[in-house]
Formats: C-alpha cells, structure tokens, sequence
C-alpha cells in the first residue's frame, strides 16, 4: 500500500514555540508554572504536561492561586486579559505566536486611529476574542456573509479587515469579494498564517490522489476541523481521529493508497506511530 505523509503535518512554528516554552519553564523548577488555559487544543499534551506540574488555570482563578510564572499561550489574550495577568503578582511569559501578535498590532493602531475592523473568524474561538481585545468597540468579528450584513455598517467608512490566522482561505477570499460587491470600502489584510495555507493546500493535494486520508487531531482544534472538511471534499474515505486508539482498520482494508496529515497541535510522536502501524500492517 502506498503511504503519503504530509510534510506539513503537526506542530506549526507558533505551538512548538509555545509548547517548548511551557516545558522550559518547567524544567527550570524554580517556580510553579502555570498556562492561561491548555496550552494547546491537544489533551495528550495537556495530560503531559500535568505529569510535569504544569497547570492549566482560569483567568479568574489567578488571584487565589500561589503565586507563579503564567505562559500565555499561542492563541494570544486581549489587552485586558494581558495586563490583568500583568498586574496579578504571577511572572507573566508571552507565548503568543508571532503572526498573532502581528494582527493584535494592527487591530490596535487601526483602532486607535479611529477605523472600524472586522475580523473574519469564528468570534467564539480564544484567538478571535484575544484579537478583537485589541480594538474598541468598532471591532467586530465574523465568520460568514450573512453575520457580517447583520452588522449594517455604514458605507461611507473604509472597514479594515484581518482574518483568524486559520481561517480557510477560500472562504476568507469569498466573504471578502462579497463585502466589496455590496459596495463596501475594505482594506484588506491577509492574516491567515501561511503554515496553515501550506498545510490546507498539502491535505488537498494529498487527499485528491488517495484512497483513504486520515486526519490526526484533537476534536476541540479549529484548524484540524478544517482540513478534515478540506479532505473530505477530494477524498470520500476520510477519516478523523484523535490518536492511533480511533484508527478503524477495517477502512483501510481495501484501500491502495492511504494520506495522512495532522492539525498544528498533533504532537510528532502521534502522527510517527500512525504512519507507522499503517505502513506495517497494510
Ligand atoms: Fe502561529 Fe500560524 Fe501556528 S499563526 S500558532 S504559526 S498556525
């Protein structure tokens, strides 16, 4: 049976990040280390990383706890989460990737210069919320056409507009053409992380030439949701699961040709023992 692993399957640049963080604050074992929330949308790890002391805690639970060194994770938080956690008497250690503290940046200089932004996401996701902490209450945030109507914005002001950084970016293209059509002034920033661009892309290309594709991922993570949905467009026989416990072996029996790929918070070791059972018993 032929086997094709996405290169860009597992941890994307920002969780590693983050993720290592977490562990070399651990190591240190100087203070109790704490993360605002899992870390990531991965409960293996989030498992592991209690075996190691690491809490995951609640914003409001901060002030009750002894105090420690905080890790804001990957997601980002807003400015006033941010500088609660600052003020809280913890060490705060910003984990927050890269490219999303790029979109906080600009949310809050167009913000502050008086524009109104939309973000184009799911408004109930951490990352969302965090961004749209950055701006006033001209800050919106979206995830279709028909949410971003119901906003009745006026016309006469340019809308500046970021995405989610994992928002599938077909979709974005679409809601953006949408917006323009109906007479809109945007000014448009393109957010969505390439990581997960190059990833989406990978899943699709792989999925349109196999049999089956498995999609390793936790059930709560957004961007392995979306390259299940990515996937199942080009390949019937796609299957999601969460570790090697989930895989159905019956669906791959008369398979010629397996994909797999994994969301930006499947740890390595993971997607190693996937790809390896599959390779051995088929
Ligand atoms: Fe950052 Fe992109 Fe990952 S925004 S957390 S590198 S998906």
């Amino acid at each position: 049976m032929k086997v094709e692993l996405a290169k860009s399957a597992g941890f994307c640049f920002g969780v590693e990040k983050a993720v290592n963080t977490v562990y070399e604050e651990a190591k240190k074992g100087n203070d109790i280390v704490y993360t605002l929330g899992p870390i990531i949308h991965n409960e293996e790890v989030v498992k592991d990383m209690k075996k190691r002391g690491v809490e995951a805690v609640r914003i409001e639970d901060l002030a009750s706890l002894p105090k420690g060194t905080v890790i804001i994770r990957s997601h980002g938080v807003s400015r006033e989460i941010f500088n609660f956690v600052k003020r809280s008497g913890h060490r705060v250690v910003d984990a927050t990737c890269p490219f999303v503290k790029k979109i906080h940046a600009i949310v809050s200089v167009q913000s502050g210069k008086g524009k109104t932004v939309v973000i184009i996401g799911n408004p109930e996701h951490p990352e969302v919320m965090g961004i749209r902490g950055w701006g006033d209450e001209n800050t919106y945030a979206v995830e279709n056409i028909e949410q971003f109507i119901n906003l009745e914005l006026k016309k006469d002001k340019e809308i500046i507009i970021v995405a989610q950084t994992t928002f599938n970016h077909k979709k974005f293209q679409e809601i953006i053409d949408k917006i323009s059509l109906l007479g809109y002034d945007v000014r448009c920033f393109n957010t969505i992380c390439n990581a997960t661009q190059e990833r989406q892309a990978e899943a699709k290309n792989i999925a349109s030439n196999v049999d089956a594709m498995i999609v390793i991922g936790d059930k709560k993570s957004s961007n392995t949701g979306k390259l299940v949905e990515i996937c199942q467009e080009e390949c019937k026989n796609t299957v999601f699961i969460q570790t090697l416990e989930d895989l159905d072996y019956d669906a791959l029996l008369s398979v010629d040709s397996v994909g797999i790929t994994a969301g930006a918070s499947t740890p390595k070791h993971i997607i190693e023992e996937v790809q390896n059972i599959v390779r051995s018993k088929f």
